[in-house]
């Protein structure tokens, strides 16, 4: 596996790459889990060449967040990567992203506004501007997010849309925990008790599938029955239960074919996100193509 630090060196690798090969790529915050892996298996399936990034990126940390202790383990990391055979990692230094002039935001607007946006003000402008950087740097046809950030992806998907960036979004599934919470780098901030109180956001997710799947069509209800469940766990906060449209992130009050149901906690000093889409119809990914704009299929 090639280790990338200089931005310079990786664009010249990309551009050497792209001639005659598909570059995926997994931006990623390092720590990695099951879940990170799964983007880099799938990039490994549908690419010739591998790139992964890691870079805890300040910018999408607000000041009382959890930049400084974030969970950092390059060395584990790497070798986890070494085991799935990716080509290469690119993990450039914060001055070498931003300098000390640094002066260029990208903002999706709207979309970053509603559910994380409403408490965590600017972290998706933080997200947008180094995803954005970073698709300059490493020239993928193919970059694959998970749908357990969903807000994160319908945003990139977005910009990607609005600024004609040449590069297609895979959205992956989330990969959960025996007892379904959430794979997140940020589970091991949680305590043995914390742990168990955090697999109830998973249970409250589910009680809303199954309240839909018997027909409920009323976003109040389905909140409604998941705060209910969640409000019983003793030190488990709830900042959000939202349903939302599927694309746009607007707060939805009665699910047509489709919505997403949407949470955020705090068990103790841990923030923890999940998710789940709920469609009338089933939706065969299978049958989805992706095609770039030339028209190759992917
Ligand atoms: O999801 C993450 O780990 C980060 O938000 C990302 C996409 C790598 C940008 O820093």
């Amino acid at each position: 596996m090639l280790i990338v630090r200089k931005i310079r060196e990786m664009q010249s690798i990309a551009e050497t790459v792209r001639k005659d090969k598909i570059i995926g790529f997994v931006p990623t915050m390092g720590f990695l889990h099951e879940g990170h892996l799964s983007l880099v298996r799938k990039s490994k399936e549908m690419t010739d060449v591998t790139v992964v990034s890691i870079f805890v990126n300040p910018i999408q940390f607000g000041p009382n967040e959890d930049f400084e202790m974030y969970p950092r383990d390059l060395e584990r990391d790497r070798s986890l990567l070494e085991k799935e055979k990716v080509d290469v990692l690119f993990i450039p230094e914060k001055d070498e992203m931003y300098g000390e002039d640094y002066k260029t935001y990208v903002r999706v607007q709207e979309m970053e506004d509603y559910l994380c946006g409403k408490t965590r003000k600017g972290h998706f402008q933080g997200v947008a501007t180094v995803v954005t950087k970073l698709f300059n740097i490493v020239k993928p046809h193919l970059a694959f997010f998970g749908q357990k950030d969903y807000q994160q992806l319908k945003i990139i998907e977005k910009l990607v849309r609005d600024l004609n960036m040449d590069v297609n979004i895979v959205a992956c599934p989330t990969i959960r925990e025996p007892d379904g919470l959430a794979m997140s780098s940020r589970n091991t901030y949680l305590s043995q008790e914390e742990r168990k109180k955090a697999q109830h956001i998973y249970m409250a997710l589910i009680k809303a599938e199954e309240l839909f799947k018997k027909g409920e069509r009323n976003a109040k209800k389905l909140v409604e029955e998941a705060r209910n469940l969640l409000s019983s766990v003793e030190g488990l906060e709830i900042e959000y239960i939202s349903v939302v449209d599927c694309e746009t992130l607007e707060e939805l009050e009665w699910i047509n074919d489709s919505g997403v149901v949407a949470i955020a906690c705090r068990i103790g000093k841990t923030r923890l996100i999940d998710n789940t889409i709920l469609r009338r119809y089933e939706h065969d990914e299978s049958h989805d193509e992706i095609k770039d704009s030339q028209g190759k299929g992917y």
